[in-house]
């Protein structure tokens, strides 16, 4: 239905110029939540969890339009959290997980409904089921005269793309050997509602966040006993707002002095007499600056009051009645020598985590280049183009939210490079970049930009939108979001996007007289 639409409006020339006439029909009623300008640029963001749905907030509060495409339906928006067990919550204290300012938490730490609500909140706030596509899993995107497309020319052109698929795909489920032979229950870390543990013996293999999530599970619905099968080594912290935040403010350190005061003192203070579950000193992959830790109090409780164990260790197979398990001592390796025991369980959780999303949605420049996700400018613009930003999917460790505040600074830092030619990295400049954070970083053991804290992320926004005068009149705006600042440069706000080429085409408009509507014969051009 393409009726109703005149040129009273003038977000119906925005239409036009940027989609298809189809595109005509999900814009039927007129009030706006923001001003409509013609021709402002538009961003495709790939993924509604809460990193699109805050990105889009974020570009829609800076002035600039945007359309969601979510790969899955509709039950789907708030990504990840949509599709974990009712009991999951914030690992973080809520106010580092305010990834709008609209946000509003009740509680320290949110379960699932609360974090959803806030997302929805959020989606009806800013009327993003019109700027949305659902079951629209992005295969392709692709370059032509400066604009760029998404799996076809239907959704039309964009000025910058947003790639916020996350880090929480598929659930990870590795087949075990011997599973075949298991005459007890085996279900994935997500699916917990659906399991009765009662009086019976769990099993959990993993060692992640998710394999806590289903040790409290289970002590918390009866189980007997609960024993947690951890193939690698993980540091835990205590849930302490102030100490958390104190650690996502450190930059880790070249020498490991700082890692090694602050691991021998959580093993003296938190760890105490369970020391012996902590990674070892020196740790190569798990140390607290290479490995993402736990942010948990209560798993040494269950621990010393006997509810619970955790092993350290490779399962070999599944047996009848439990798992075959080759149990290791502190410091070795895994696969690496230790002593076979069988551990007995009725119930088996896999919390073996979730397959990764992948990038190869993105431009073909961007996977042949030498610079490969994480080692983009900024962690999140590929070398190649800095109209992508690949937001909260490119990490692979850190301490810090992904909730924070550094999706609105990447969602202005990606407006700003859209507008602002002077302002846009070029690929040598980004490609420097990322040389020097390699040299700066190269004795740190999470790697220069594939474990980082959110005091460093920080620390190179301001350095890079301080160091470059072109970048000053953004400064404000990037670091501080529209409202604090006055929104973006007084140059840049009604000022469309202007490109070489011109659009031309034959408006529809509404004719009273005849009740309908009907395509001009004579054509208009708009200069973008
Ligand atoms: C139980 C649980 C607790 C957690 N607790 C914390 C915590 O305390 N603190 C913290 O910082 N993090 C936590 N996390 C991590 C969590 O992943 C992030 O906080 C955050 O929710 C990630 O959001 P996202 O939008 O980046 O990704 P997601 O929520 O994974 O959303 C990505 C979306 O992109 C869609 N998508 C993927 N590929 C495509 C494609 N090709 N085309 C179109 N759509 C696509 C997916 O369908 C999905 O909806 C937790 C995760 C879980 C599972
Ligand atoms: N409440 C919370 O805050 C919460 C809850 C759940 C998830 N999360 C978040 O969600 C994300 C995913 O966490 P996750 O715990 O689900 O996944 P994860 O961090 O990827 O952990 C998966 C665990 O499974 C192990 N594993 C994988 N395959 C295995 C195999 N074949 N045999 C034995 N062990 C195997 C891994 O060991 P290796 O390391 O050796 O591969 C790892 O310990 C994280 O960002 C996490 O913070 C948070």
């Amino acid at each position: 239905m393409v009726a109703m639409y005149s040129f009273k409006y003038p977000l119906f020339t925005r239409q036009l110029s940027f989609g298809t006439l189809l595109d005509l029909t999900e814009k039927q009623e007129a009030p706006q939540p923001y001003p409509s300008r013609p021709c402002r640029p538009r961003v495709a963001i790939i993924g509604a969890g809460i990193t699109g749905v805050a990105t889009a907030c974020h570009i829609i509060d800076a002035g600039y339009d945007c359309h969601i495409f979510e790969a899955g339906s509709e039950d789907h928006i708030g990504g990840v959290w949509s599709q974990v067990n009712e009991t999951s919550s914030l690992q973080v204290p809520s106010s580092f997980y305010k990834f709008h300012p609209a946000v509003e938490w009740s509680s320290l730490y949110p379960n699932r409904q609360e974090i959803l609500g806030q997302v929805k909140k959020l989606w009806d706030n800013y009327d993003l089921a019109k700027r949305s596509t659902f079951n629209c899993r992005v295969e392709n995107t692709y370059k032509e005269d400066g604009k760029w497309y998404v799996n076809s020319h239907s959704f039309g052109a964009f000025d910058g793309l947003v790639a916020a698929v996350g880090t929480c795909g598929e659930m990870y489920n590795p087949g075990m050997l011997g599973q075949q032979h298991y005459k007890g229950k085996i279900l994935h870390s997500s699916q917990l509602a659906k399991s009765d543990v009662r009086g019976k013996n769990v099993l959990v293999i993993g060692g992640g966040a998710s394999a806590v999530e289903a040790l409290e599970f289970a002590v918390d619905n009866g189980a007997l006993q609960t024993t947690v099968l951890a193939r690698s080594e993980k540091w835990f912290l205590p849930r302490h707002a102030t100490l958390n935040a104190a650690l996502a403010a450190t930059v880790g350190d070249r020498w490991g002095i700082l890692a090694w005061i602050i691991e021998f003192l959580l093993r003296l203070f938190f760890y105490k007499e369970l020391s012996e579950m902590a990674p070892p000193v020196n740790c190569e992959k798990g140390g607290i600056y290479s490995g993402t830790p736990i942010c948990n109090s209560r798993v040494f409780d269950l621990i010393r009051k006997g509810r619970c164990q955790w092993l350290r260790g490779d399962v070999q197979c599944l047996t009848e009645d439990g798992v075959s398990f080759n149990r290791r001592k502190r410091g070795v390796l895994p696969g690496g020598e230790g002593e076979l025991v069988v551990e007995k369980g009725q119930v088996v959780i896999m919390a073996t985590g979730f397959k990764r999303p992948q990038l190869n949605f993105l431009p073909q420049s961007v996977k042949s280049s030498k610079y490969k996700s994480p080692n983009w400018y900024l962690q999140a613009f590929p070398t190649e183009d800095a109209s992508i930003a690949a937001i909260n999917c490119t990490w692979l460790d850190g301490i810090g939210s992904i909730g924070g505040g550094h999706i609105g600074v990447y969602a202005r830092f990606l407006v700003a490079f859209l507008v602002d030619r002077q302002a846009r990295p070029t690929t040598w400049m980004m490609q420097r970049w990322v040389d020097l954070v390699e040299m700066l970083k190269r004795p740190y053991k999470g790697g220069p930009l594939a474990f980082v804290t959110t005091m460093e992320l920080y620390f190179w926004f301001l350095f890079m939108a301080a160091a470059q005068p072109s970048m000053w009149k953004w400064f404000k705006f990037i670091i501080m979001g529209p409202e604090e600042s006055n929104g973006v440069p007084e140059q840049f706000k009604e000022a469309p996007l202007k490109s070489s080429k011109p659009v031309k085409f034959n408006p529809v408009y509404y004719d009273e007289k005849s009740g309908r509507s009907v395509i001009a014969e004579t054509p208009v051009v708009l200069s973008r």
